[in-house]
């Protein structure tokens, strides 16, 4: 249980060094157990998302260990998980059944939860896994999916991000060819994808929405160093576009951000692409229209975030969220800062410009999170926030160290 103090930080520059990404770690981990061989992944971000997967695979059987940044996993025989509390509180413990199941024949597990943001139903995975010739049994909140893979012509009526990555994962080991049509293509599948094909597997398509995957007898080991975490850096993009700053974000990549970087340089910020990463200068000062899409539009993820920079922009800027059902929860909160955003539905209608005073607020989920931190630093006087789940630190490796680092007065009060 983490509280956090921001005081108004008008200026911020420097160079911040982005991390990992958490939601390529969380899958490639989930891959891990498609082999008996070890498995390598260098460069592992500090998040508690990532060290509950690590007790999940280890509760599916698998060996965990870490060799300075990197994680050695090794799942020489792998079982049903028994970490049920796991699997229900942390979403991205659905992507171990694709694996066990190409793996064993078999999963049983407890339903996934759901979580603030929505349901999170997964009905596109088992359609997917049932496509594939699994058997889906689902009683007293268990759920049972059984039986052996044969490949199969699938297509995703969403594109899942989940889904997508369960079902690849999945097909690596069914017999034959495999086609996932209407396939999410954000860059951490590619990045899957990329891990997976160094094991042994065969994909076609990667970083299309059409994946094909001709499946093998078996995976082997590999070694692999995943992508940086566009949201961390659009996280902090967004910091210093509240801001007169000049920021460089190392290591970023800038071609899994076109998105979020259209939207700002249309408001106002300078954007520099070089060799060490990618920098930005001056203030977001135009209003914006913002609807989050499956990728490459503009990620929900980054939606909580930008809003916050929004406030303070002269003007009426709209959010329209497509992707999840209740993902605006950041706004009574920054409303008790004195924004004017007002929610209709899935869209959030913002009167930015007036400035926003401090407050005590009580986090709601990652992103809200992180939104409600950046708010703090654009705030006059002192801003609290409460982190009694702590969110932020499941998402976001020290998010207050780089923001300090950058010139921000936020601190970590334990
Ligand atoms: C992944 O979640 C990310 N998590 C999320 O990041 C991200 O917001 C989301 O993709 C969208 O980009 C990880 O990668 C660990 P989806 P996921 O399946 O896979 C509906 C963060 O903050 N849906 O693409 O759960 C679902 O309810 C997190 O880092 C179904 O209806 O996303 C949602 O409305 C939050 N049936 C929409 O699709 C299904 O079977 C998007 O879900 C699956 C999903």
């Amino acid at each position: 249980m983490a509280d956090y103090r921001m005081c108004h930080s008008p200026r911020l520059s420097g160079e911040v060094w982005i991390g990992t990404a958490k939601n390529a770690v969380l899958p490639i981990m989930a891959a891990a157990l498609l082999t008996g061989e070890e498995c390598v992944i260098r460069r592992m971000p500090e998040l508690t998302d990532v060290r509950h997967m690590e007790e999940l695979l280890e509760s599916c059987g698998a060996k965990t260990a870490r060799q300075q940044d990197a994680a050695v996993i090794r799942a020489a025989a792998v079982q049903n998980p028994t970490a049920d509390e796991r699997m229900r509180s942390m979403r991205a413990s659905v992507l171990v059944m694709g694996p066990l199941l190409a793996r064993n024949g078999e999963c049983v597990c407890s339903m996934p939860g759901g979580c603030a943001i929505g349901q999170r139903p997964i009905d596109l995975h088992l359609k997917g896994l049932q496509k594939l010739g699994a058997r889906v049994e689902m009683e007293g909140g268990q759920i049972r999916v059984s039986g052996k893979l044969q490949g199969a012509n699938i297509y995703l009526d969403f594109p899942s991000v989940g889904a997508t990555e369960n079902l690849v994962m999945a097909a690596t080991l069914a017999k034959g060819m495999t086609r996932i049509e209407n396939a999410a293509k954000e860059p951490e599948i590619a990045d899957l994808c990329h891990f997976l094909t160094a094991m042994g597997a065969r994909i076609a398509g990667i970083g299309t929405n059409n994946l094909m995957v001709e499946g093998v007898e078996m995976l082997h080991g590999a070694e692999y160093t995943p992508i940086p975490d566009r949201i961390e850096a659009g996280t902090l993009a967004c910091a210093a576009a509240m801001t007169e700053g000049s920021v460089l974000l190392q290591n970023a990549r800038s071609d899994h951000m076109r998105a979020l970087m259209f939207k700002l340089a249309e408001s106002g910020v300078i954007f520099q692409e070089d060799a060490k990463g990618l920098r930005l200068r001056g203030k977001a000062k135009r209003p914006m229209e913002v609807r989050t899409l499956s990728y490459p539009g503009f990620p929900t993820d980054m939606q909580a975030v930008l809003m916050t920079v929004t406030t303070q922009i002269n003007g009426l800027s709209v959010f329209l969220e497509t992707i999840f059902e209740n993902r605006f929860m950041h706004v009574v909160e920054l409303v008790r800062m004195g924004a004017h955003i007002r929610v209709e539905g899935q869209l959030a209608l913002v009167q930015g410009g007036k400035p926003l005073t401090g407050a005590t607020l009580q986090s709601t989920d990652l992103r809200a999170a992180a939104a409600m931190m950046l708010a703090g630093i654009a705030a006059q006087g002192e801003t609290l926030l409460h982190d009694p789940a702590d969110h932020l630190m499941r998402g976001y490796e020290g998010l207050e160290r780089k923001l300090q680092l950058l010139g921000a007065d936020v601190h970590k009060q334990a």
